[in-house]
């Protein structure tokens, strides 16, 4: 209903509020929050233009806040900001709430509202997930949100390319460093939904993930749902062990900028080089590699492009086009 959906946007903007305050004006936010963002080298425009924020490590500080404010415990919760604990034994329930003791990223819709909030854990302790975030609720469905678009949604149009990243970290560093088309998953892997979501502002993505195993794997993955919808790829992997928040705070935005231009691949020739990086002169090897190179094709609706990069895939595994168009086409034939 218009009405919930209204009430919780304006309980959501409270509680953005309430973690700024904490962040800004209370000793423990300045001590801990604040100095947390300082040493991860984040300065007052951006903390600003993302909305940062601390939670108090209380139990229920922005439960009695909203309280006294007038937003009931029914709200609170449903807006995945407070837990509700059925007391045993006939006592009654307990309340406390979601984010405490945590720095605060809150997660905007396009047009800015907060929808949602994602937190992160100060000291690392294994005990504790290092991110928590907002439980979907009526205004906040995971799968269709991107972190950061309302902040990037301008650049994005004007390059007319929109980088696609792994965590909230990476958005907020490369924003800061001046590279402000940038959004990210945040946590859940890519879906069609946020693809769609980019498409509203550019044809062209490219993603940007960790360079480890699961950003690989990751990739692979984003990779054909891209193509799917029709949108031009981009991929690029960071040094082994960065993320880009972590790369672009060691080589700066300059350096930062030419790594992106000099390795950034489509989607044939990132696909091949993994492939022929394991294969060697293993034939076997190859005719997989260039099979699945040709899946990823098929994915793609425009028939002239599928047979442009016939020609691209050919050249690239040295083979007959002819030998590429035909596994296209059988293929094709199988998805049938
Ligand atoms: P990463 O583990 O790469 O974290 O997860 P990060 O973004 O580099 O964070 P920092 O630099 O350590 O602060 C990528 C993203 O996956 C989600 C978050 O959105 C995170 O930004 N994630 C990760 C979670 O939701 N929960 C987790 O426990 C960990
Ligand atoms: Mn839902
Ligand atoms: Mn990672
Ligand atoms: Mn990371
Ligand atoms: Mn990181």
């Amino acid at each position: 209903r218009q009405n919930e959906r209204e009430s919780l946007l304006i309980v959501l903007n409270f509680a953005k509020t309430f973690f700024q305050e904490a962040l800004q004006k209370s000793d423990e936010g300045r001590g801990i929050g604040l100095s947390y963002f300082r040493e991860r080298g984040f300065t007052n425009p951006t903390i600003e233009a993302f909305e940062l924020g601390y939670s108090f490590d209380q139990w229920d500080a922005l439960m009695q806040e909203g309280l006294r404010k007038g937003y009931n415990r029914d709200l609170l919760e449903k807006a995945g900001l407070i837990l509700v604990k059925e007391g045993a034994d006939g006592r009654s329930p307990k309340t406390f709430d979601r984010f405490r003791g945590r720095v605060m990223f809150p997660i905007h819709n396009v047009s800015g509202r907060v929808i949602a909030f994602g937190a992160r854990i100060l000291k690392t302790d294994k005990s504790q997930p290092k991110y928590l975030n907002s439980p979907e609720t009526t205004v906040y469905h995971k799968s269709q949100v991107l972190y950061g678009i309302y902040q990037a949604k301008q650049t994005v149009r004007q390059e007319d390319v929109c980088y696609l990243t792994e965590g909230y970290t990476d958005v907020i560093s490369l924003h800061q460093a001046g590279i402000k088309n940038v959004v990210a998953s945040s946590g859940t892997s890519l879906t069609t939904e946020q693809i769609r979501l980019i498409a509203r502002f550019t044809p062209n993505i490219t993603i940007l993930y960790d360079g480890d195993a699961a950003g690989i794997k990751a990739a692979l993955r984003g990779l054909d749902m891209v193509l799917e919808e029709g949108l031009n790829l981009k991929l690029l992997l960071l040094p082994n062990g960065e993320d880009p928040d972590s790369y672009v705070h060691k080589v700066g935005a300059e350096e930062f900028k030419a790594y992106i231009k000099a390795n950034s691949k489509d989607f044939i020739d990132f696909k091949a080089g993994q492939w022929l990086a394991e294969a060697g002169n293993d034939p076997n090897k190859r005719a997989e590699g260039i099979s699945d190179v040709c899946a990823s094709i098929t994915k793609i609706p425009d028939p002239l492009k599928r047979q442009t990069l016939s020609q691209r895939v050919a050249q690239v595994f040295h083979v007959s086009e002819q030998s590429v168009i035909s596994e296209i086409n059988r293929l094709l034939r199988k998805q049938q």
